[in-house]
């Protein structure tokens, strides 16, 4: 029962509407997640990517992909940027702005790191951008539809609990 989360550590979860961002908050933190792509470790793929993640306080966390010679240690630029706000303290978030070097189509997060997203809420703003610039805002849930995700660990636990 240990490794399960308690109830009170779900609460944190904002999941009643996104607020949507300005459009010029939004291409701040468009050009943010631009800047942090300067900073991926990509030597195998060569595809760069950054991510820019704002805080339900207004705090803005960057992050890139970090790759590495066992190919499957190596980490998205979303994930690390969700590790990197979690590890301090951090668990509501408005918006993530990812960015790539892909012309012609907007960067579209990862299978993994859709779930992780969905982790902390499924009704918050991820927007894809290309080097433009331009973009697309997209909810989790629209990223990732009828998802499992926390709630559903925590009814679980319920049942378990009630059916002794
Ligand atoms: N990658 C990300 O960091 N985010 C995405 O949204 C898509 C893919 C990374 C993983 C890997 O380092 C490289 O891009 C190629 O897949």
């Amino acid at each position: 029962m240990d490794q399960v989360m308690s109830s009170s550590e779900v609460m944190h979860i904002r999941d009643q509407g996104a607020e949507h961002l300005s459009h010029e908050t939004v291409k701040k933190l468009v050009k943010q997640s631009q800047e942090a792509k300067r900073q991926s470790y990509s030597p195998y793929s060569k595809f760069r990517v950054g991510a820019a993640l704002l805080t339900a306080e207004n705090k803005v966390f960057t992050g890139c992909n970090v790759e590495n010679a066992c190919n499957a240690l190596g980490l998205c630029a979303e994930r690390t940027v969700i590790v990197k706000a979690v590890s301090e303290g951090h668990r509501c978030f408005k918006a993530i702005a990812i960015a790539s070097d892909l012309e012609d189509k907007v960067i579209s997060p990862c299978g993994g790191c859709r779930q992780v997203m969905r982790e902390f809420g499924s009704n918050w703003d991820v927007y894809l951008s290309k080097p433009d610039g331009s973009y697309v805002m997209m909810t989790v849930d629209e990223l990732l539809p009828t998802s499992f995700g926390p709630e559903d660990m925590m009814s679980h636990v319920s049942d378990v609990t009630n059916a002794s």
